[in-house]
């Protein structure tokens, strides 16, 4: 008998890109997307393409870019211009769905829409056929369906069905369901819509009460074949399920469920890296599946247990996930060729002028710590892949400060043209100072809107790495940046940030001066 696999649907860049601080870029959009591919999610909503050009722009080249891999999926409400705009960026993909959706439930009826049923049904049956004149793979979304009357939520899947939805839906928008009540939606659902063996059932949860996994699980226990859910539990409020807790549910527990999901596990723990480095959303360490504690064990009888067999405190093993944890694996003596070994290891492919920076900056490292961890090279690479694409680059960074003295910062930075250009400036403390002087030289001024240092793994000899969040031109950027030294690693960050905005504001120019009448 072959096992029935569960439809991972992700929604990262749409229902997570719309909590608060997680906007991305075209750019950002696209390496979360080629992530998600190789991770091997079936769907991915790559954004609501009528929210703004940059979005619909966004949806339309991962669309070209990766809709022969996977459905690439757009979010449209029930109106014509909705549909439209989503068809229109989707249109080039091999494997597209459009997503309509509409609310049905009461309060949303009354207060937001102020429809009565009759106009809701109406309207969700009009333009899901409007969607399935352009598409064969349409989904609708009553949204928050589960504080929907249920004979209400019946009629309306039974006759968007009937106008050719092929996946409908059923959101907890909320938040406000546990899983008996979730089951029990979706069993009904299976009893009471006459042609509902037409359409794959779907569950879309938030995390409101912490139960969002809980109640996706519920929901295929009753009959869902899809799940649609975040990287790191991304998502409006409190969150969506989390994609990893999902997978990793279904495939530990798959004597419980019986099912499969199309998902290499062993990517789990790099996209959750990547979407937490580019969101700026840190991950708690003790998060499940992907937290840095997840796989730590401190409890001397958990180690004890774990040094007789490891299946005494582990549900999973670390590899399963990708997991990267505090491992002790490299010393100053190891050479390059096992520092390449170990980064194809952690599942990391570098062009040889990159893998040289990193190897620079790990036998750096190594004179400076004495124990290298497996998280400390993760750091490494991150540090200097995302700054490759940037303009600047930073050759020194120097701060004084102490009591009786004005902080002073001196930054010298390279351009591709080989050209150094320094400059220096003061601050209320030394990482001001150094902030300062990067704007000066980049001729940006932007505001700090959020600064965190981390230690990477342990010991006070510990690598840091430094978030900002800045606000340029009413635009928000982010940046990471690593290093012992919590200075240089604070400019390393602004600078990613400033890179980003300065390579943003040369593209508006570029495509002004191609087209000097577009406004
Ligand atoms: O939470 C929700 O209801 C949604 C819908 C658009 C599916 O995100
Ligand atoms: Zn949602």
């Amino acid at each position: 008998m072959t096992t029935e696999t569960i439809t991972i649907f992700d929604t990262t860049l749409r229902d997570g890109e719309q909590s608060p601080g997680c906007s991305m870029n075209t750019a950002e959009k696209l390496d979360v997307a080629k992530a998600l591919v190789e991770l091997g999610v079936d769907v991915i909503e790559a954004g609501f393409p009528i929210a703004s050009p940059g979005d619909f722009e966004a949806v339309q080249t991962i669309a070209r870019e990766f809709g022969d891999r996977t459905t690439i999926c757009g979010l449209a409400r029930c109106r014509k211009d909705d549909v439209d705009r989503a068809w229109e960026s989707l249109k080039d993909a091999e494997q597209k769905r459009i997503h309509v959706f509409l609310a049905t439930s009461a309060i949303h009826r009354e207060h937001k829409l102020k429809m009565d049923k009759k106009q809701i049904v109406e309207r969700a049956v009009e333009m899901v056929a409007r969607a399935a004149d352009y598409c064969s793979n349409i989904e609708f979304s009553p949204e928050d369906a589960a504080r929907t009357e249920l004979d209400f939520l019946c009629e309306v899947v039974e006759k968007t069905i009937a106008a050719g939805a092929t996946t409908v839906n059923i959101p907890d928008t909320v938040g406000y369901a546990v899983p008996a009540h979730f089951r029990h939606v979706i069993e009904y659902l299976k009893q009471n819509v006459s042609n509902i063996d037409d359409a794959v059932i779907s569950c879309h949860c938030h995390n409101d009460l912490g139960l969002a996994v809980a109640n996706s699980l519920a929901a295929i226990e009753a009959g869902a074949r899809q799940v649609e859910c975040t990287i790191n539990g991304l998502g409006e409020r409190a969150g969506n399920a989390a994609l990893e807790e999902m997978v990793m549910a279904l495939k530990v527990r798959q004597d419980a469920f019986g099912f499969t999901t199309n998902i290499n596990t062993q990517k789990l723990f790099p996209t959750s890296r990547l979407v937490s480095g580019i969101t700026g959303m840190h991950v708690q360490r003790n998060k499940a599946i992907v937290g840095q504690n997840a796989f730590a064990h401190e409890a001397g009888i958990h180690q004890h247990g774990m040094l007789q067999d490891s299946s005494t405190y582990e549900i999973m093993r670390p590899q399963d996930v990708g997991y990267v944890g505090t491992k002790l694996v490299l010393g100053k003596h190891s050479g390059r060729h096992a520092f390449r070994e170990r980064i194809g290891e952690l599942s990391y492919e570098l062009d040889d002028e990159t893998f040289q920076r990193v190897f620079d900056d790990f036998i750096d490292l190594a004179d400076k710590k004495k124990e290298i961890y497996d998280s400390d090279i993760v750091a490494l690479i991150e540090n200097r892949t995302d700054e490759a694409a940037g303009r600047w680059k930073l050759v020194s960074c120097h701060a004084t400060a102490g009591p009786g003295t004005v902080p002073t910062g001196t930054v010298e930075l390279e351009t591709d043209d080989g050209v150094i250009h320094c400059d220096a400036a003061i601050g209320g403390g030394p990482i001001e100072a150094v902030l300062h002087a990067l704007e000066r030289v980049i001729g940006i001024t932007a505001t700090l809107e959020d600064l965190q240092i981390r230690s990477v793994s342990r010991g006070k000899d510990a690598l840091g790495e430094v978030s900002v969040e800045v606000l340029i031109d009413g635009r928000t950027y982010r940046g990471h940046g690593v290093s012992v030294d919590i200075i240089e690693g604070s400019a390393r960050a602004y600078l990613k940030a400033l890179n980003k905005a300065e390579a943003d504001s040369r593209l508006a120019a570029t495509k002004a001066s191609s087209n000097p009448t577009e406004k």
